[in-house]
């Protein structure tokens, strides 16, 4: 991973499980960063392309993405194109204060085949890091939606990282993914030669106590399996995360009342730990209490 003098900490936000809630986290997340005067740079980096349209991103098929950026990495081997992620970085449909603070680079369906593509190639994993080299030193944070897999572009997602942050739901398949997820990163890291690479949050989301299951996933099992990196408050299950997010255009939790204000809340709590827990800097780090 690339570290000279680099303000900016980027996060990879994975779990092999699909549905966890990991770009839900991803967007609200980098609205609460954002509301904290923070500068935060989204990568979509899952080919669904989530979470460029829940930032209200309209996909226009001339808009550059992630995938671009990483076909010039792969057609040009011999040029210097470190940074070249800025050229694909598009601004959020959101209002202000949003769109002041957060930038995307977007992910298109396509980007499924390049990673099929690139998969295994020599060098390949590290093309995500090579692409931000320089381009997101302007930034106090990036945070990286993954796929819900542990595969290329996961992968990408964690050489290019200086932490990972695990976002589960409280089932047994989503504490699963969460462990699997730990002990990837523990295998592979050196081999991602990024050997300090850690799990500094699991954050448990989609949470319904009346389920006697869940109570005791998140009162047991799951403060046993992750200790001190498991984050609170976790994240109810609440219609409000749905709304914002399937609204048209889709909305910032803050713009859904009562109930969209208590889980802008919540991740307003969250931001404060990764703030904390990986110390992010700012000149506006006075507005994070
Ligand atoms: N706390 C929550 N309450 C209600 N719905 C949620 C919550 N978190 C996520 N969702 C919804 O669940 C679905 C999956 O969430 P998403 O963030 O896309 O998961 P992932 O990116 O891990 O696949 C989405 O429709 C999202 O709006
Ligand atoms: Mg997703």
């Amino acid at each position: 991973m690339t570290t000279t003098q680099r303000r900016s900490k980027r996060i990879a936000i994975a779990n092999n499980k699909g549905g966890t809630g990991k770009t839900s986290t991803t967007v609200n997340l980098a609205a609460a960063l954002a509301e904290a005067g923070f500068t935060v740079l989204v990568i979509d980096l899952d080919p669904q392309a989530n979470a460029g349209r829940r930032l209200a991103v309209k996909p226009d098929s001339h808009l550059a993405t992630v995938s671009d950026v990483l076909k010039a990495l792969a057609e040009r081997p011999n040029a210097d194109l470190a940074g070249c992620a800025s050229d694909a970085f598009t601004e959020i449909g959101w209002p202000a204060p949003y769109n002041e603070h957060i930038v995307l680079l977007p992910s298109r369906t396509d980007l499924e085949n390049r990673a099929t593509l690139e998969a295994g190639q020599l060098g390949a994993v590290h093309r995500l890091d090579v692409a931000l080299d320089g381009a997101d030193d302007e930034f106090d944070v990036v945070l990286i939606d993954c796929p819900p897999n542990l595969g290329h572009l996961t992968q990408n997602a964690l050489a290019a990282s200086d932490a990972a942050l695990c976002v589960m739901d409280p089932e047994l398949d989503g504490i699963e993914g969460a462990i699997a997820l730990r002990d990837f990163i523990k295998s592979n890291r050196n081999k991602l030669a990024n050997s300090q690479l850690e799990v500094v949050g699991y954050i448990v989301n989609r949470v319904d106590t009346r389920t006697g299951a869940h109570k005791f996933q998140t009162e047991e099992s799951i403060p046993e399996a992750f200790g001190e990196h498991l984050w609170t408050p976790m994240l109810p299950e609440r219609v409000a995360m749905k709304d914002a997010a399937d609204a048209d255009p889709p909305r910032p939790l803050r713009a859904l009342g009562r109930d969209g204000q208590a889980m802008a809340e919540r991740f307003a709590e969250l931001a404060r730990q990764l703030s904390e827990r990986v110390g992010l800097t700012t000149s506006a780090a006075a507005g994070v209490k």
